[in-house]
Parts: structure tokens; C-alpha cells; sequence
């Protein structure tokens, strides 16, 4: 088996696609007047600007989220200690909730530990092979697995195409459709109102995972039959919820083997996430990362660099090939700048790029630097 293991290692390593963890700490800097702390990661011994996490808001550091999960803590423990059907819902747990519900307007809400398994839960527990599910080419891994898993017939429609999605709900009246609200490796939004419209026309249920669109962009103008968020990128936090109808969230309960057979989220992460709901729903932090959107955006430009084309805070450079993404993104470590370097099978071949993440706990000066940092890297390779 090791053998195995060490020869497809050493394809991987060859193909110059080999990940690899490195250890990196967040730091904890001072705060500015906003209570917004400016995003600082350190590695081997390095302090590097973050642009590489997706913590949108700037919420991972806010005191009054950390200080909701000390007292959550005390008041709790550190763990959940059981499944939810068994001993593991709490107080905490039903807040959270009650708080989703109401930002969202959706009826019910189900928690899970994390994006992948609320992916999984939804997807695994509605659809079997006797099901068609249409989605967009570019959905996230989490969703593909589990209706891979349970052979499900997959209909996939090129990424954000209307004309073929129509295509397809009209072959198969009555399929659910799954697409994301703000696309993770694009950085580009679904058209939810228009597919929400086709969806309807068809007597379709609409699933979007709204794991990166979520009180960042316009996705609750839809109500779709399901909505998944998760905790783990704009809240700051960990964990997951699945929206939508309380029958079906009740349907969840009663059925989903990752929600039954697993430990449920510890009551502490949910105090951390409903504090941070609470900051998120005054609209200011969002204001301010629409401004270090537009910023970097413009910066790029005077400098004659060509980002895709998005207008969230995932903001990709697309390079090519895998060996430029990594010789790029290696630079500008040098440089003091972590971002994301994604390559395939993340994304498809020759279309590596570099995933770089605003927030808006990003300072001016901070963007400003990167865009100049970027120029000087594309211009010395
Ligand atoms: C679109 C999308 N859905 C789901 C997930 C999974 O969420 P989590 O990280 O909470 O497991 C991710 C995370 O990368 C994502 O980008």
C-alpha cells in the first residue's frame, strides 16, 4: 500500500500538482477604530498579508464574536458530546437557528459541522439513481461526490448558460437544479432571479449552495427550495446550515446519516456564529468590502492587470499553467503576500490561476501593495 501511496505521490509531484499543507498561524494584531483587524497570517517565521482565506468580513478576530464563544464556552463546555437526536442540540444550537431563519426568510434550519457534510446530508438524503439532477459545470466538489455517491444521473449545463439550462428542464420537467449563488474558484454570480423564473416554469426545485454569496451579495432576493451557508468563510466561524421549508428540514432530521451519525456542532461555534449573524446583518462591514473590491479592481487595471471578471470579493488571475500559478505565487510570498494558487483538478487544465481573497478587514495600502507586487511578478516572469 505504501508503495502505492509513494508512486502516485511522485505522478502528482511530477505533474507539478502535489499539495502539501504548510503550517500557518493567524495572527492577532491590534484592531482599528471599526474593531476590524487588518488580515496578517504568519508563516515560517514570515508575516504575510492574507489573501489566500475567506474570511470576507473580517469576522474571525471581532471581539464581540470571540467573547460570544468564551461565555458559550463557560456556559456549555467545548463540545455538543452527541449526535442532535441524541443529547446534542442545545439552547445554542436553536438560537442560531431562529437567527438564520430570520435573516434568511427561510422557514427552518438544520446545522451541520461543515459545508461538505451539509452538501452531502441535503444532496444524498433527497436524490437516489432513480434521480436527474441539472447542474452548473462548475459547482463545488461537495456537491458532485454526493450525487456521484448515490449514482444519481448528473445533467450538467455549461457554467451560468440560461439557453441550456432551459434546455435541460425542459427534457427533464420536475429535476432539481443545483448551481452556487457566487461561484468559489470564479469569483462570478449565478443569474438566480432568471433561473429561479425557468425553475418555476418547469415545477423544478431550485438548490443553491450559498456558501460564498451569502450576506455578501443578492442571493436572498430568491427563495429557493434549499439554500446552503456555511459558517466557515463570511462568519468567521465553522459549520454549516441547510434552509429551507421546515418539512424539509424536518424530512433532514429524521433521515440525513451525516446529521444523525455525527457529533453535533459544538454549542460554542454556534454562539461565535450568531454574534457574528448580528454584525453581518448591520450591512456596514459589507459596505466596506464593496470599497476594497473596487479598489484592488481599479488598481489592477491602471496597472494593465487583467483580472477575471467578478465583482465579489474572489478576485481570480488566470495564468495557465500550473508551473506559472506556482512560480507566481511563490514570488509574491516572497514579497509578503499570501494568495490562493489553485490548480487543477480544482479547476480544469490550463486554466491554473491565482484565487485572491479581499476582505474587508484589508487596509488601502494592503491592496494597493499586492496589485504592485502582482505587476512586478507577471513583468520578471
Ligand atoms: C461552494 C462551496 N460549498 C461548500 C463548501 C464546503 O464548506 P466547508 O468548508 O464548510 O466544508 C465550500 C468550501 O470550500 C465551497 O466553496
Amino acid at each position: 500500500m505504501l508503495q502505492r501511496i509513494a508512486i502516485r505521490q511522485q505522478q502528482q509531484q511530477a505533474a507539478g500538482l502535489l499539495r502539501r499543507r504548510v503550517l500557518t498561524e493567524q495572527r492577532l494584531p491590534g484592531q482599528d477604530a471599526q474593531n476590524i483587524m487588518p488580515r496578517t497570517v504568519q508563516r515560517q517565521g514570515r508575516i504575510l498579508v492574507d489573501f489566500a482565506g475567506n474570511d470576507y468580513l473580517g469576522l474571525s478576530f471581532h471581539p464581540q464574536v470571540i467573547a460570544a464563544q468564551q461565555q458559550a464556552l463557560q456556559r456549555y463546555g467545548c463540545g455538543s458530546t452527541a449526535s442532535p437526536l441524541v443529547s446534542g442540540y442545545s439552547e445554542a444550537h436553536a438560537l442560531l437557528e431562529q437567527q438564520l431563519c430570520r435573516l434568511s426568510g427561510h422557514e427552518a434550519a438544520l446545522l451541520l459541522p461543515s459545508g461538505f457534510a451539509g452538501n452531502s446530508a441535503l444532496l444524498k438524503t433527497l436524490f437516489s439513481a432513480a434521480d436527474t439532477v441539472i447542474a452548473d459545470k462548475l459547482i463545488h466538489a461537495s456537491m458532485i461526490d454526493a450525487l456521484k455517491d448515490h449514482q444519481v444521473k448528473l445533467r450538467r449545463f455549461p457554467h451560468n448558460n440560461l439557453d441550456a439550462a432551459a434546455k435541460l428542464l425542459a427534457r427533464f420537467p420536475g429535476s432539481a437544479l443545483v448551481t452556487e449563488s457566487v461561484f468559489s474558484m470564479d469569483g462570478d454570480s449565478a443569474p438566480l432571479t432568471a433561473l429561479a423564473a425557468l425553475c418555476q416554469q418547469f415545477d423544478s426545485p431550485l438548490i443553491i449552495d450559498d456558501a460564498h454569496g451569502f450576506l455578501l451579495s443578492d442571493s436572498l432576493t430568491v427563495q429557493p427550495f434549499a439554500r446552503l451557508v456555511t459558517f466557515g468563510k463570511a462568519l468567521g466561524g465553522q459549520g454549516a446550515a441547510i434552509l429551507g421549508a421546515r418539512a424539509l428540514i424536518d424530512f433532514l432530521a429524521a433521515n440525513a446519516r451525516e446529521y444523525i451519525y455525527s457529533t453535533a456542532l459544538a454549542p460554542a461555534s454556534c454562539a461565535g456564529v450568531t454574534q457574528a449573524l448580528q454584525l453581518a446583518a448591520s450591512g456596514h462591514l459589507q459596505q466596506r468590502l464593496k470599497q476594497n473590491i473596487e479598489l484592488f479592481r481599479q488598481e489592477c487595471q491602471r496597472l494593465g492587470i487583467r483580472l477575471m471578471p467578478s465583482a465579489t470579493a474572489i478576485q481570480p488571475l488566470l495564468l495557465g499553467s500550473s508551473e506559472r500559478v506556482m512560480q507566481v505565487a511563490g514570488e509574491l510570498l516572497q514579497q509578503g503576500f499570501l494568495v490562493g494558487a489553485i490548480r487543477p483538478p480544482t479547476v480544469p487544465q490550463g486554466q491554473g490561476r491565482l484565487r485572491i481573497t479581499l476582505s474587508a478587514s484589508h487596509q488601502p495600502t494592503q491592496l494597493q501593495a499586492l496589485a504592485t507586487a502582482i505587476r512586478e511578478c507577471c513583468d520578471a516572469g
